[in-house]
């Protein structure tokens, strides 16, 4: 009986941990498009994988298949740069 509580709640942990892919909820709006959108096309890029410049470039020519106004591209983009860090976490607290 004590080995088969263990055993759930083994489970219980090893699924809590499995199925939630991110740590910790989204901070900001530009995180969560980027958990929610960028994968819909393709697989979820990597804000490392490019330059501060090559994000800019690439995302401008990304508009018209993203559903991002330019404040909001702008927003995206400057995310990107900063390697996927959010710039205040102010998006988390008045959740
Ligand atoms: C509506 C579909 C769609 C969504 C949503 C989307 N993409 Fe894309 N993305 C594409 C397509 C199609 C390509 C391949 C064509 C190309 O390279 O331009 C692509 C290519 C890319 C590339 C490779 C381009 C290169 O030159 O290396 C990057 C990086 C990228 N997307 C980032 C993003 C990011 C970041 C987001 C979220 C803000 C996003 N995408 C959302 C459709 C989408």
């Amino acid at each position: 009986m004590k080995n088969l509580l263990l055993l759930i709640s083994m489970l219980v942990f090893f699924f809590q941990c499995s199925s939630g892919q991110f740590r910790y909820p989204p901070r900001c709006e530009a995180e969560r498009y980027y958990r929610t959108k960028c994968n819909s096309c393709h697989r979820r890029p990597d804000p490392m994988d490019k330059t501060a410049e090559q994000w800019s470039v690439v995302l401008w020519e990304h508009q018209k298949r993203l559903s991002l106004d330019d404040d909001n591209l702008r927003n995206m983009i400057a995310f990107m740069q900063r390697g996927g860090v959010c710039s205040d976490t102010s998006y988390a607290e008045s959740k």
